[in-house]
């Protein structure tokens, strides 16, 4: 399998919105890698629901509103975001482009776009904040990085101390993929990573070498042995000076459970449907996790953002933010830094569109009453 793929040089002219990327992806990447990307897991009723729950509400639309002073900028997590969207961390990107993260970086660099670093790129943290430094702005864009909890403690503390000291601004743990989801596109194109592409920041992990087969309940076994617990999450929190977001939270239990422990914030998220299938879609989960956690908290959502209106109808019904998932990997492997550039450019047109046609000022003014459930 091999991640060279035939990218174009410009931007092909009859891409409108960011799913027309989509098409490309498909057409460039190989079959493995394409249904690695483009895959959710098992039968991807999840990863559909994401997208009919978006479709489902409705806007308001209203006219003759006065504009003047308009703005897209918002606070999170005490940072300036010029839209309120960022960069969801994602694994590989190599996969997609030769330049991996460090092309989705440049784009999001350029456009004042907010980046989160997965544990699982396939660049090292050092390198992405080195990049991330040499901007000469004043006040950029969030760098955040995204924690995979390791099994071992040293390892997860390796990470934590590496990204805090290459200027990271926060910890974003996700919690909701312990373990694989159950991704049968994946397995039945025959998806193994190819040879120039790994989990660079890995590299010195302690190894579990343990053989779960043995036990009665392997994936259990396996769960109990490795997976993080609450207990682990307050470790962190405990241990680090950095803001901590828990993502991956449905259920308005857990959300109030990753408040009471200190979380800054947490991800209403499915993780874009590739863990568990029959997941309820991480919109339709927003509303009562606004609810239960009160006005104050920090919320951001992903899972099914397509459209500046989905952007819009997720702060209506309570995010503060948004990330930003595949679409950005289909530009990332149609045209590189230039494609994923356009594509957030794209998002922000769209999300100012639909605050015009709607009425909102800023992003306060994205109120529950601007959408129809
Ligand atoms: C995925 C993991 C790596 O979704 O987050 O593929």
């Amino acid at each position: 399998m091999s991640s060279s793929n035939q990218h174009h040089q410009n931007i092909p002219s009859d891409i409108a919105c960011v799913s027309d990327y989509r098409h490309y992806a498909k057409q460039i990447l190989s079959d493995p890698i394409w249904h690695y990307i483009d895959g959710g897991s098992a039968d991807e009723i999840t990863k559909a629901a994401n997208r009919t729950s978006f479709d489902a509400i409705k806007l308001r639309s209203r006219v003759l509103c006065d504009l003047s002073g308009a703005s897209t900028q918002s606070q999170l997590l005490g940072q300036s975001l010029a839209y309120p969207f960022l960069i969801a961390p994602m694994a590989y990107q190599k996969l997609l482009h030769p330049l991996g993260e460090q092309a989705t970086l440049a784009a999001a660099n350029a456009q004042d776009i907010g980046f989160v670093l997965s544990t699982l790129a396939s660049t090292t943290i050092e390198d992405v904040a080195q990049q991330y430094h040499q901007q000469q702005v004043e006040s950029p864009s969030p760098l955040w990085f995204g924690l995979y909890v390791q099994p071992d403690w040293c390892d997860t503390v390796n990470l934590i101390d590496r990204a805090q000291q290459s200027g990271y601004q926060a910890l974003m743990i996700s919690v909701d993929a312990p373990i694989n989801g159950l991704r049968n596109r994946e397995q039945r194109a025959g998806f193994s990573l190819p040879d120039n592409v790994s989990a660079v920041n890995l590299s010195n992990n302690n190894q579990d070498n343990t053989n779960y087969n043995q036990y009665k309940n392997p994936v259990l076994a396996r769960l109990q042995h490795s997976a993080p617990t609450w207990q682990t999450i307050e470790k962190i929190i405990e241990y680090t000076d950095l803001p901590v977001i828990i993502k991956g939270i449905l259920d308005p239990q857990d959300a109030l459970k990753a408040q009471a422990i200190g979380a800054s914030a947490i991800v209403v998220s499915n993780h874009g449907g590739r863990v568990l299938d029959g997941a309820i879609s991480s919109i339709d989960a927003l509303p009562a996790i606004r609810h239960a956690v009160g006005e104050d908290f920090s919320l951001i959502l992903d899972s099914g953002i397509n459209r500046g209106s989905d952007i819009f109808k997720a702060i209506a019904l309570g995010a503060n933010s948004v990330l930003i998932g595949r679409v950005a990997l289909y530009a990332l492997a149609t045209a590189g830094p230039m494609g994923v550039a356009h594509a957030l450019k794209i998002l922000k047109d769209e999300f100012e569109l639909t605050m015009g046609l709607c009425g909102a000022k800023n992003i306060a003014e994205i109120t529950a009453d601007k959408v129809l459930l």
